[in-house]
């Protein structure tokens, strides 16, 4: 049997969870603890680091011993400590890190230091127990990717955006129309009753013999809409959030396609392949059904693992800690492993 400790403080989640492998059974999430900063950083209109790195301090103590309590086991249960250690926000890194270490120096236990990237790319192995290879298709407030998820340790991107995240642009889309933050579930209910062929914005990259993504394109065009239009009313509000929803689900739609193909082209003899979409972006209904639909189409299996293990948590990286002490991946002075914001 195998049970980590998971933490995880990259960016405004503070969290930790206590996950566990036993035999050829499905693994278990003990305990899962997710406390949000979204309050703290509203009135701002984003993620303010200063601010998440003192939150992460008042609160990450409470949220491990929570995660140990509720998940039933004693710290003497636990084989290891695993941690984000890059990439996000380092004030929050060196946070969570730092206890991570503290505890396992204290406790006499092996610390892993966790690529939060590679937290995401194996969650659906923990939620789905899925075969690499797969695709990962990530779109979050901070990233947006397509990885192959080979194995573990083996990750190769296939596509990474040239400019703004996905989330980030549907959070300044929000914030240009006047809409709160966290603007992407905001931006989805106004386009709810809005007209999606209002506006003709454009669908960047769409056709493009390069893998990328870009948005800002598709940004600075709301832009010019909202002001040449000011002041807006509500219906002109839905009526860009639809458009703008309908751009980036055809944007999406097509550099996902061209992944899907690429999968087919590499990995030829894999009979059941699979796209897993992570990421808080991945909550979108318009986006989920057109993922869904291409999936159909390309006869690939469409994964969306539960939205709490989609968006920022710490079994995610339990699990990746899990993952590698099975594979027997060992980190050389894992001890002395600096906090990477840009990993
Ligand atoms: O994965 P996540 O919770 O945190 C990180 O960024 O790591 O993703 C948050 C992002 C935000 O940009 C938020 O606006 C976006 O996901 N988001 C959405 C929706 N729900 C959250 N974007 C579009 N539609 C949604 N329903
Ligand atoms: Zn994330």
């Amino acid at each position: 049997m195998i049970r980590v400790l998971g933490i995880e403080t990259s960016c405004d989640e503070t969290a930790a969870s206590v996950v566990t492998l036993e035999g050829d059974a499905a693994p278990k999430i003990l305990s899962n603890i997710v406390l949000s900063q979204i309050e703290e950083h509203a009135a701002f209109g984003g993620v303010v680091p200063e601010i998440a790195a003192r939150a992460h301090v008042e609160a990450l103590d409470g949220i491990i011993e929570a995660a140990l309590a509720d998940s039933g086991a004693k710290l003497a249960d636990i084989d290891a400590i695993a941690a984000t250690a890059g990439p996000g926000l380092v004030g929050g890194l060196i946070v969570g890190l730092m206890t991570a270490k503290a505890i396992a120096a204290a406790a006499h236990k092996p610390l892993l230091a966790i690529n939060h990237l590679e937290g995401h790319a194996l969650t659906a192995r923990l939620t789905d127990g899925l075969d690499f290879p797969y695709l990962l298709l990530l779109v979050s407030g901070g990233h947006t990717q397509i990885v192959a998820v080979r194995g573990v340790g083996d990750y190769q991107r296939w596509a990474t955006t040239i400019d703004d995240a996905l989330g980030e642009a549907f959070d300044k889309t929000a914030k240009m129309l006047g809409l709160p933050y966290p603007g992407g579930p905001n931006v989805e209910k106004a386009a709810a009753t809005g007209d999606a062929t209002r506006f003709a914005f454009p669908r960047p990259m769409k056709g493009s013999a390069q893998p990328d993504f870009s948005f800002s394109g598709l940004k600075t065009a709301v832009r010019q809409a909202a002001t040449a239009i000011a002041p807006l009313s509500d219906q002109d509000v839905a009526d860009i959030c639809a458009s703008f929803q309908a751009a980036v689900a055809d944007a999406l739609g097509d550099r996902v396609s061209r992944a899907l193909s690429r999968f087919r082209q590499e990995f030829p003899g894999k009979a059941e392949p699979a796209l897993v979409v992570a990421g808080g972006v991945a909550a979108n209904r318009t986006i989920k059904a057109t993922l869904q639909a291409l999936c159909a189409e390309a006869g690939f299996q469409f994964v969306a693992p539960p939205l709490k293990l989609c968006t920022d948590n710490a079994a995610m990286i339990a699990w990746a800690g899990i993952e590698r002490l099975r594979a027997g991946i060992v980190q050389e002075n894992a001890a002395d492993f600096v906090p990477r914001s840009r990993w």
